[in-house]
């Protein structure tokens, strides 16, 4: 299978608030820190050197507390406010090389946005808040109710297309917003944390519903928030962002076996770990080039995916009492895992010292 294509890219971006970006970023380059430039020039370096791919199908989670500078990433990569320096290129086209007819086309066509706080029209009815990009594009009405149609039925809100957006509950309006972005069927969704204004319940099942729309779509999706627990359920990889700049990026499993400093492990401390992390990332690697040997198998119990999660392999381990082997996806055996080493991964910061 051939790799999916990078459909957005950002090559060290930045972001500075203030009248001289290019001399705060100079500062930047020369080490300063985002609280001195403040401090020295009220310049506020929002965004720092920032770099990442999002491929087709995938959900590239941005998370980090407040003032970190997930909003602004965001913004600068639908062009809502121009980067100060550094490239984001839309399926390999820079967006700030694109005039303002350019621009609007990708606007209108390849990428979409899902707000907080909704953003949905008050004086518009459902069908007509779902049809507005549509409209924008200069779609005739009816195809375009009929496309609203169609995408309401996706998010779960047949039935509803003549209410207005205040009859509707918190989690229902946010399916309202997620419908208005799919209705133009962009290439790029970006979201700025659309579920943090729900109550736990609904917030969850809208997870869920994301989770299992993003299979049929497969969209390039990037999803703001600053729940990491959120973020470990929907995110492929994760960017954790401190001061404006990435300080650890990664599938899920990576950053919570490996959190690169405090900052990172502070978030992974409440993760459920056993649910997370696969064979991978707690096994001995074997050492050197093994052969995909059966006297290597025929030396444990059997093998176990380096894919499969913790959570499974701990019955697995209980009943064999030994030691397994781990193989990748073409049977090559990589590495072995015992109990201790899973117990360890598995238990708390402290347990995890001894
Ligand atoms: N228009 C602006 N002018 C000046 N500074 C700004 C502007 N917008 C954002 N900032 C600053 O940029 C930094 C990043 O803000 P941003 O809104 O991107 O953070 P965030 O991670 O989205 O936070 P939150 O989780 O609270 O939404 C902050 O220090 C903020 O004060
Ligand atoms: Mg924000």
């Amino acid at each position: 299978m051939s790799p999916s294509p990078v459909t957005v890219s950002c090559r060290n971006v930045w972001k500075v608030f203030g009248p001289h970006p290019q001399r705060a970023i100079e500062q930047c380059r020369a080490g300063a820190s985002k609280a001195r430039v403040l401090e020295e020039t009220g310049h506020v370096v929002a965004v720092r050197d920032i770099s990442f791919d999002v491929a087709a199908g995938e959900i590239f989670v941005v998370m980090g507390l407040s003032g970190s500078g997930k909003s602004t990433l965001i913004r600068c990569i639908s062009r809502l406010i121009d980067p100060s320096a550094g490239q984001v290129l839309i399926d390999g086209v820079d967006v700030a090389g694109m005039n303002a007819t350019e621009l609007r086309e990708v606007r209108r066509h390849k990428l979409a946005m899902v707000f907080q706080h909704f953003g949905l029209f008050p004086h518009r009815r459902v069908i007509d808040n779902v049809a507005y990009g549509l409209e924008v594009q200069g779609v005739t009405q009816a195809e375009r109710h009929r496309r609203a149609r169609e995408v309401l039925e996706l998010v779960s809100l047949p039935g509803w297309e003549n209410h207005y957006p205040q009859e509707l509950s918190g989690g229902m309006q946010q399916r309202v917003g997620l419908a208005r972005a799919l209705a133009v069927d962009p290439e790029i969704l970006l979201f700025d944390e659309p579920f943090s204004a729900l109550d736990p319940l609904i917030r969850r099942e809208m997870q869920d519903e994301l989770l299992s729309l993003q299979k049929r779509l497969c969209k390039s999706l990037i999803f703001i928030t600053h729940d990491f627990l959120e973020a470990l359920k929907l995110g492929d990889q994760i960017a954790i962002m401190r001061d404006g700049e990435i300080v650890q990026a990664g599938r899920p499993e990576e950053i919570v076996a490996h959190p690169l400093n405090e900052y990172v492990a502070a978030f992974t401390r409440d993760a459920p770990r056993a649910k997370i992390l696969n064979a991978a990332s707690v096994m001995t690697p074997l050492a050197g080039a093994i052969p995909a040997d059966e006297n290597i198998k025929s030396a444990f119990d059997f093998a176990i995916p380096a894919e499969m999660k913790l959570e499974k392999i701990i019955p697995i381990l209980a009943r064999h009492d030994r030691a397994l082997l781990v193989v990748d996806a073409a049977g090559q055996p990589v590495g072995t895992i015992d109990q201790r080493a899973v117990l360890l991964a598995v238990g708390d910061a402290d347990q995890r010292q001894f």
